[in-house]
């Protein structure tokens, strides 16, 4: 008889890295570089060199760092960037960057969640469209952002230099509606 384990998923905004998450944290970020992107880094780094990096988007006030736990563990980041406050005009949307879940923790659907949890905060920080750019090459992510209702507005053909080949990328922009009552668990 086989028996199937039920993980348990977490996504929340994190303002706070305990020891131990920026540990895991680490070892998420670079075992998604090794596997090939959700960040600009190419090559896996140094544990100072990536906790130096979280802790700075804990910093940054226009900056939010997502993240997502699979039986507790962190296994994905996000980051929301919002406009800087002199930028009135363009205040209406924010860009949502580096999503990631390293392979040990796909497919629990944690990915989607923490876009739907940016989505949902964006919203209720006052902007109203969410935007993002993405290789052409990273095929899940591109079906993850159009199933969840992204459009596809412009392509540039050398959008970044990966192991030394230029690769296309891809923009997109989503209008964000007011969340669902209860939408979320
Ligand atoms: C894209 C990525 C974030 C998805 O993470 P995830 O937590 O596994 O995604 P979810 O479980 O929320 O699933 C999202 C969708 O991707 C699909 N998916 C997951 N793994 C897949 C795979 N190996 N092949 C094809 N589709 C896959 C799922 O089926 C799901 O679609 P569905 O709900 O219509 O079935 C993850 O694959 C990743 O980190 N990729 C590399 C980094 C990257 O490309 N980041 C985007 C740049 S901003």
């Amino acid at each position: 008889m086989s028996e199937i384990a039920a993980h348990k998923t977490l996504v929340e905004r994190c303002e706070k890295l305990s020891a131990q998450d920026i540990v895991e944290l680490c070892d998420a970020t670079n075992d998604s570089i090794i596997e090939g992107g959700g960040f600009g880094w190419i090559e896996p780094q140094g544990r100072e060199t990536l906790e130096r990096h979280f802790r700075g988007v804990l910093l940054v006030p226009d900056r939010e760092l997502y993240i997502a736990r699979l039986d507790g563990r962190v296994v994905g980041s996000a980051q929301l960037v919002r406009p800087p406050r002199n930028n009135e005009a363009q205040s209406v949307g924010a860009t949502l960057t580096h999503v990631y879940i390293a392979p040990y923790g796909r497919g629990h659907g944690l990915a989607r969640g923490m876009v739907a949890l940016a989505e949902e905060r964006a919203y209720g920080l006052g902007h109203r469209v969410m935007n993002l750019d993405v290789r052409e090459t990273q095929e899940t992510a591109i079906h993850l952002f159009e199933s969840l209702g992204y459009r596809q507005w412009g392509r540039h053909p050398a959008y970044a230099k990966v192991k030394g080949q230029i690769v296309a990328g891809l923009y997109y922009y989503k209008a964000l509606a007011a969340p669902r009552r209860g939408a979320r668990a």
